[in-house]
């Protein structure tokens, strides 16, 4: 009796050792990459939110579109025209489909698209991967096979989901004393109890004093699973799988129900309030004819593995949607761009390339100095995440916004370029056209937005975010390989004082970061002044207050 005390209390220790250490990392992984076949560079657009916020129609988006054509930011090489949140109705339709606001939207979200299209431009639309968005709308969470089919249909080409109203699956499992097999008339087919299952890991039987049954604990935060392989039915077919359960616990319970090894089910368990011991969970699944395994377990141990299971629904069914929808329609498939938008809580550089094409890593930006410096400081250290098909995203640009000058503009700019970030644009783009419908070619920001060259250093197809090479007190030196041999340093001052700093380029050369070949003279161009000049190795500065220089270099031709 004692020597079972104790190794109870020995395996008790070890469950709960487990179940912690796996509670800080991400237990469920995959190994695929999304692969959809878009975003080998960062994804280039326009987004409604950070300026528009939740004052979006049909008209204004129209109206955004043809400035994206008409001012040369197309040609640059921005093609996303993305309704942020607020484009939805507050109800479904009888379908349980999206609509679009009836007001705002009367015509719906297809013909806008087919209009934009026209302009030879592509439509990015929002959700919540929660039950609302954060302007408290329909989301998706629970609707994703529904919902990305409506996208692919209405032929969306990029898709924001967002992290607001969300419900983690919960880590805890429920505690099965029996599972029953019968036919959908109800005629039992087997029953098998608790001590009928093989327990893998810390899976165990346990009992109480008050009901005789046993039941399996040890399910929980994919420490354990319990599998029942003797189910044996007449023919291939629909069966109802009852679980009996014993009621425990104020808290909602999951169980991941794995059946012959492949088809996957979600079994809930409501937090108990009933008065009875037992309580029953059923599933309708499928058998095939002969022996079946039934496997239980819960895969998620912490709200890391959660929230990067419920992205990576959403992008398979985004991705089966438009695979659908061209082969039913006999059309190109448009793949959908996935940005996974929770905010970087969740560590979603560790699985995004799994789940999606780019993933934000912070808060939301605003349109200052402050707010832009916190978001570089926190994403330029996630360098080696990123690369094609896959990007760590600081957030869209506020460039134009707030009461930024034209020197943090640049800043900003550039280095979302250095960083390989998405270019999606936030500001209000329709005034690059004067009231006569011309360009205004002299526009400051307009002119950063285009700066071609600026651009080519975040379209690298090398894709390689810059690495931070030095960082004294106020002026950060970055470096990014591109291809051909060049390599991208731009010298960042943060600071309100001027500030001087150099780099030596010999000194990076046997960097992983530097591309540039060993030879005697380099010709270097800085990109905002086109400034050219010829060094054998050392590059100095004395930067502005919030300013940077941003040069590409390349090894100078005999
Ligand atoms: C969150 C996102 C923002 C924006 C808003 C919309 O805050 O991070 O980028 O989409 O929601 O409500």
């Amino acid at each position: 009796m004692i020597k079972n005390l104790l190794q109870f209390a020995q395996e008790t220790a070890a469950a709960i050792a487990t179940r912690t250490a796996n509670a800080a990392k991400v237990t469920v992984k995959s190994h695929n990459s999304y692969n959809n076949g878009v975003a080998l560079t960062p994804p280039m657009g326009w987004s409604s939110w950070n300026t528009f916020r939740n004052k979006i129609s049909e008209k204004l988006i129209l109206e955004i579109a043809n400035a994206m054509a008409k001012s040369g930011l197309a040609d640059a090489g921005y093609q996303y025209v993305n309704l942020d949140d607020c484009w939805q109705s507050s109800e479904r339709d009888e379908n349980g489909r999206f609509v679009a606001d009836y007001e705002a939207f009367p015509r719906g979200i297809k013909p806008l698209v087919e209009d934009i299209n026209k302009l030879g431009l592509k439509v990015g639309i929002y959700s919540s991967n929660g039950t609302h968005t954060c302007e408290d709308l329909p989301a998706s969470l629970g609707h994703e096979a529904v919902d990305a089919a409506t996208f692919a249909e209405w032929g969306i080409e990029y898709f924001k989901y967002d992290f607001c109203h969300n419900k983690p699956f919960p880590t805890s499992a429920p505690f099965i004393e029996s599972i029953i097999i019968s036919t959908a008339d109800g005629t039992e087919i087997a029953a098998l109890s608790a001590n009928r299952a093989e327990l893998q890991g810390h899976a165990r039987l346990a009992t109480d004093t008050k009901h005789p049954n046993e039941y399996i604990i040890g399910l929980s935060s994919n420490i354990g699973s319990a599998t029942f392989s003797s189910i044996e039915v007449p023919e291939d077919g629909n069966y109802v799988l009852s679980v009996i359960i014993r009621k425990k616990g104020q808290y909602y319970k999951y169980a991941r129900v794995i059946v012959n090894g492949k088809d996957e089910y979600d079994m809930y368990a409501a937090p108990t309030r009933g008065s009875t011991p037992d309580g029953r969970l059923q599933l309708n699944i499928k058998l095939k004819k002969g022996i079946n395994t039934i496997r239980f377990f819960n895969p998620f141990a912490s709200r890391m593995d959660a929230a990067a299971c419920q992205y990576t629904r959403m992008g398979e069914e985004l991705k089966k949607a438009t695979k659908e929808y061209a082969k039913k329609n006999d059309t190109e498939e448009k793949p959908i761009c996935y940005s996974i938008c929770e905010w970087g809580f969740n560590r979603p550089w560790n699985w995004g390339r799994q789940a999606g094409n780019l993933w934000r890593t912070t808060l939301d930006i605003s349109a200052n100095w402050a707010s832009i410096v916190a978001i570089y400081e926190q994403n330029v250290r996630l360098a080696k995440h990123a690369g094609p098909g896959g990007w760590n995203d600081p957030d869209m640009l506020e460039v134009g916004n707030g009461d930024l000058s034209i020197e943090e503009n640049r800043a900003h700019f550039a280095l979302w370029c250095m960083m390989a970030a998405p270019l999606i644009l936030g500001n209000d783009i329709r005034r690059f056209i004067d009231e006569d419908g011309n360009v205004k070619s002299d526009d400051e920001v307009l002119k950063i937005l285009t700066n071609k060259e600026l651009i080519a250093i975040d379209q690298d197809k090398l894709g390689v975010q810059c690495r931070r090479h030095k960082s004294n007190v106020k002026v950060d030196v970055l470096v990014k390989p591109l291809e051909d041999g060049e390599t991208a340093i731009c010298f960042f001052n943060k600071f309100g004082d001027k500030s001087t700093e150099s780099v030596s380029i010999r000194e990076l050369l046997p960097t992983e970061y530097c591309t540039l070949p060993n030879t005697e003279e380099y010709e270097c161009r800085e990109l905002w002044t086109g400034e050219d000049f010829t060094t054998d190795d050392i590059i100095t500065n004395t930067l502005d207050p919030h300013s940077v220089k941003i040069y590409r270099i390349k090894a100078k031709e005999d």
